[in-house]
């Protein structure tokens, strides 16, 4: 960073210029995008019209295999701040992008790499899984990554007297424990979306809607889970609502998968469950901080971009490349 104007924009975190109000971004972006042989990964907690404008939509382990077999020059990621980690451990020699800086995940934050490592001298013959959803910092100091379309089988990969350490999550590591039977030191992490639905609500919509099918993230809370007709990862959810047969879904997650949702079924009904506030729906905050006019910015200058020590990389690529090994070996 040289210019003063690059050093504004670093501290920013985003590309705070106007936009031209005239300009068509969409138009504008798919021509910025040829023209910098860029590609746009996009998460389902998007707003719609990235999601609408993005070269591929997916979940945590779609979006990390799309972004190590990638031949573009540069990714703009449009999601949160480990998820461009992750884009750039695996393709270092690419220009990542993300359209805020600021987009961060309350779950990759309530496990600081520094505390990590202690909580890790404690159990020095454990095996260390990490949920995708934190630091690059985090990554490197772990065996083998994870996602939630992933974390039951990468576990039920290894030998049964492997004992395990699992973070950040402790509710989707709650999960995997009783999926697998397996006893796992847990970290004490959380994400905030998904631990503020509420359930008095949810059982008020599942008795105005006693047809409709519950469907959960497992990074909800066990007693959400509890009462699931489904539990998966985003693209298993969208999974699930397209090939079965009911009408109507109320669905514990990230209000945003919601949109491929209704686009895939649009005779259907998606419900999202309230949170415990008084929102209808349930938003993260972090990901919303990403806008049409962020993304065409961030294309336009070339920034914010990713940039990560090179021994990083190299530690934390191993256990992502481990996670994607197992994966493609268990076809998922
Ligand atoms: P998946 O899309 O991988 O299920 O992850 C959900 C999530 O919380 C991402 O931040
Ligand atoms: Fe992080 Fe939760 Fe937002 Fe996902 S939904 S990015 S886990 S804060």
């Amino acid at each position: 960073m040289n210019t003063t104007f690059e050093r504004d924009l670093e501290a920013k975190g985003f590309i705070d210029v106007d936009v031209d109000p005239t300009i068509d971004l969409v138009s504008e972006i798919n021509r910025l995008k040829k023209e910098k042989n860029a590609v746009i990964l996009a998460h389902y907690y998007q707003e719609s019209e990235i999601q609408d404008i993005a070269d591929y939509i997916g979940d945590s382990l779609g979006l990390s295999q799309q972004a190590a077999k990638t031949d573009a020059d540069v990714i703009v990621f449009a999601g949160v701040h480990f998820m461009a980690e992750t884009a750039k451990i695996l393709s270092p020699t690419k220009k990542v992008l993300l359209p805020d800086l600021k987009a961060g995940c309350s779950l990759s934050d309530s496990c600081p790499p520094h505390l990590f490592a202690k909580f890790k001298e404690q159990y020095p013959d454990h095996l260390v899984i990490t949920y995708v959803n934190c630091t690059a910092e985090l990554k490197a100091l772990s065996d083998i990554v994870c996602t939630s379309s992933n974390a039951v089988q990468i576990v039920e990969s290894l030998p049964l007297d492997q004992k395990i350490i699992f973070g950040p999550d402790r509710n989707l590591g709650a999960y995997v424990k009783k999926k697998t039977g397996r006893d796992l030191v847990l970290w004490n992490g959380a994400c905030m979306v998904h631990e503020i639905f509420s359930q008095d609500k949810i059982d008020a919509l599942q008795d105005a809607y006693p047809e409709a099918k519950f469907i959960a993230h497992p990074e909800c809370e066990d007693h959400i889970l509890a009462k699931a007709d489904y539990i998966g990862s985003t693209s298993g959810m969208l999974k699930f609502t397209i090939e079965d047969s009911s009408q109507t879904y109320i669905v514990a997650t990230e209000s945003g998968i919601l949109h491929q949702m209704q686009k895939a079924s649009p005779t259907k009904t998606f419900i999202p469950a309230p949170p415990n506030n008084l929102c209808a729906c349930n938003d993260c905050p972090h990901m919303k901080l990403n806008t049409l006019e962020k993304l065409y910015n961030c294309l336009y200058y070339e920034q914010p971009e990713i940039n990560l020590a090179a021994d990083v990389i190299l530690r934390a690529q191993k256990p992502i490349e481990r996670m994607l090994e197992i994966s493609a070996q268990l076809g998922l």
